[in-house]
């Protein structure tokens, strides 16, 4: 078959695994991490690029003012931290890439460029940090703010943060450990420098007080959507994360992220830009569709998908009529894109709609057999002109076993079976997986 592979990378986090549905065997007690474990594992069989861990730094009250929806349905929360479960899967697996969020509100970049560092050595060059500079208030209130600051402004910030890691992580030449036992040198000094960094927002001495990283640097994910992140994005990632908005969306994304990749000097074909999709599978379509239905019928579907929402955009959806069109169009200082996304504005499409479209994450036809869903993921690709997908659990659902063996015994193999997915790892490193193809 002489169709182009494309690149597969799953978005999930430490979290509340499925504990609500049939055939989730307890589910909802994941602290020890080996449900991610085993779910990596499962990933590494059906040879994904990356495995991606999300991350937030609140317990949301965006939604009717109060913890309680969040609590109840364990939305955004409780989760645990990311970067020992990246260690933990990648102690497990071999070859697949361990990607994990940290902010760069939350970390000092000494602490952060020590910690992709260390990460990257235990997942032996496997290690990715998706690169966030946190969207909520109430995050920005855990350390000490009163509010976040303006996008442009975390962007200017996170421009000189990223140049100060980079800088860090060089403060080692690559050969500066010489572990050389004739005269008892484990690191020569004269490669190992400091870099005495003073931007506007940060400054740190250096060296980093740690070996160099497997990667030299850690590779970068980053899901820029407004026009200042996709700047960013395009000028910093090896793989960019963005969400599904309609065929011909993605490709105006994938254009501009590429063109201006080209202005700023950029080799376009270095970022691979996955969409999140969520395909729902089933032996026949039909019994796909009636999982569906379960899923977007159930009384507490709404609630869920709005409750999602207000917290990752800091507007109380709970004071708009479910069978009403949005009174206007809205912005947020928080994920303007996929509040755009959600909105849909100038479609006159009721609230309940706007719920109901969430299902599919933005891209229709992946409700089917794996068969029948693989070749939509071919036909969109094709379309759209690369690089992959970032599969997620349909919305408002947790996580189960199930789902990673729809997705990694059923949809794969019908993906690897067209050529659309690699069928075996030929390189070691995360960077190098990414730009196999
Ligand atoms: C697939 C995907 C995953 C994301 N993961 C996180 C995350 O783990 N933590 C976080 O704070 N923001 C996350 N974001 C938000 C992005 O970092 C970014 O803020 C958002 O896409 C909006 O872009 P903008 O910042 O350019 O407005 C994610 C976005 C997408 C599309």
């Amino acid at each position: 078959m002489s169709a182009k592979p494309f690149h597969l990378g799953w978005f999930t986090n430490f979290a509340v695994d499925e504990w609500t549905r049939t055939f989730t065997g307890g589910g909802g007690d994941p602290w020890d991490g080996q449900f991610y474990v085993d779910m990596a594992r499962a990933m590494e069989r059906a040879c994904f690029d990356y495995i991606m861990l999300e991350d937030t730094l609140m317990i949301s009250e965006a939604y009717g003012g109060t913890t309680e929806v969040y609590l109840k349905h364990n939305i955004m929360g409780p989760k645990a931290d990311p970067s020992p479960m990246a260690a933990l899967i990648g102690a497990a697996t071999t070859h697949l890439g361990v990607v994990a969020t940290f902010s760069t509100m939350a970390y000092p970049p000494f602490m952060l460029a020590r910690l992709c560092a260390t990460l990257d050595n235990i997942c032996k060059g496997r290690f990715g940090w998706n690169i966030v500079t946190t969207g909520e208030d109430l995050a920005a209130e855990n350390f000490g703010m009163d509010k976040l600051p303006p996008r442009q402004q975390r962007y200017d910030m996170a421009d000189e943060y990223v140049e100060l890691c980079k800088q860090l992580w060089a403060s080692w030449e690559p050969d500066a450990v010489v572990r050389d036992l004739s005269t008892g040198t484990y690191a020569d000094y004269t490669k190992v420098k400091p870099i005495h960094f003073k931007g506007t927002y940060y400054k740190s001495r250096g060296p980093l007080n740690c070996v160099p990283a497997i990667q030299g640097r850690p590779a970068f994910v980053q899901a820029g959507g407004s026009p200042r992140g996709r700047q960013f994005a395009a000028m910093t990632a090896d793989s960019i994360i963005a969400p599904s908005m309609g065929v011909a969306g993605l490709k105006a994304y994938r254009d501009d992220v590429r063109a201006r990749a080209v202005a700023g000097g950029r080799d376009p074909d270095e970022i691979k830009i996955l969409f999140v999709v969520a395909p729902i599978l089933g032996e026949t379509e039909e019994e796909a569709k009636a999982k569906a239905a379960r899923i977007a019928d159930a009384p507490d579907y709404c609630e869920k998908a709005l409750a999602l929402i207000s917290a990752i955009t800091d507007i109380d959806f709970q004071k708009f009529d479910l069978d009403k069109p949005l009174p206007e169009q809205l912005t947020t200082n928080g994920e303007q894109g996929s509040l755009d996304a959600f909105q849909q504005w100038g479609t006159g499409k009721t609230l309940r709609e706007l719920c109901r479209d969430q299902l599919s994450r933005g891209l229709d036809g992946l409700v089917g057999t794996p068969e029948q869903v693989a070749e939509r993921m071919g036909e969109v690709m094709a379309e759209v002109g690369g690089d992959g997908f970032l599969i997620t659990r349909p919305f408002t659902s947790n996580i189960s076993r199930q789902y990673i063996l729809d997705i990694c015994e059923g949809l794969v193999p019908a993906l690897q079976r067209r050529g659309l997915a690699r069928t075996r790892y030929t390189k070691s490193t995360l960077r190098e997986t990414l730009r196999e193809f």
